[in-house]
């Protein structure tokens, strides 16, 4: 299977830092953020590898990642998304001649795991499937509504809902069918009043096409999108080195 990084976006939270270069390329402990993803997809058996970015340091990428070949990978494309805001389904939209109709692994680039979804990759075989995680503080993420009998059925996935209906966040990691791309062409730019193409909102097409799963992402998992989840993914990273 192919992989996406995406990488888009501004990085306005992280402004003065994402004045100097793009979100992905700031440093987690020890390496620059977009390493992370990019490891986990390698070691998902993952090594054909499309980067969606935008906003106006996008240069540097080729400078940090090259060809690829350093960070295990045997190919690597670069897509660049016009509206740097234009949400994470738009983004993705960008992935449909380097899917070439068959499945893939996406992962937003500025979660840092450690993971193994190798299993459920080479298992995949055709709807789509998230991983979702407990998290203290659920109104900052995509939240999982779960049916009310069947505990382990999800109904419907909330955007940064007001009051959360769970606390199993959607984390940035997916497995989709070709189907996504028309999923995407059905994406409302106002499903949550913000201008973006959600991918909750293509989560939840797949909900309704009854072809949904999930799994418990396990082990440690954050986004670094802001000044505290940066701090907090590189205690992480820098404690977990210390352990070795
Ligand atoms: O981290 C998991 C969460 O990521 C999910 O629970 C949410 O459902 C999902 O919407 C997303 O929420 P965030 O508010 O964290 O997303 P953010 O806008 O910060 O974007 C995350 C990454 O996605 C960002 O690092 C780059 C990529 N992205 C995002 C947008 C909006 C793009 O490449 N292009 C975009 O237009």
């Amino acid at each position: 299977m192919k992989g996406v990084i995406l990488a888009g976006r501004l990085g306005t939270r992280l402004y003065p830092l994402t004045h100097v270069t793009n979100k992905h390329l700031l440093p987690v402990y020890d390496k620059p953020m977009i390493f992370y993803p990019i490891k986990t997809l390698v070691d998902a058996g993952i090594t054909e590898v499309l980067i969606v970015t935008s906003g106006p340091h996008v240069g540097h990428f080729l400078g940090v990642i090259k060809n690829g070949k350093e960070l295990g990978l045997t190919h690597v494309e670069y897509a660049y998304q016009q509206k740097p805001n234009g949400g994470i389904a738009d983004a993705l939209a960008l992935a449909k001649d380097f899917a070439d109709s068959e499945p893939i692994t996406v992962i937003l680039g500025d979660n840092t795991t450690d993971a193994n979804i190798k299993k459920a990759v080479s298992s995949f075989k055709d709807g789509a499937t998230v991983f979702l995680r407990e998290v203290p503080d659920p109104k900052r993420f995509g939240v999982a509504v779960f049916d009310q009998k069947d505990k382990s059925k999800v109904i419907r996935f909330d955007e940064k809902p007001k009051k959360p209906e769970s606390n199993m966040a959607v984390t940035g990691l997916y497995i989709y069918d070709s189907m996504v791309f028309d999923y995407i062409n059905k994406c409302d730019p106002n499903y949550i009043g913000r201008g973006e193409l959600e991918i909750t909102q293509v989560n939840n097409f797949y909900i309704e096409a009854g072809k949904m799963t999930w799994q418990e992402l396990n082990g440690f998992w954050s986004d670094a999108g802001t000044i505290e989840t940066l701090f907090l993914a590189s205690s992480h990273w820098a404690s977990k080195d210390k352990e070795k």
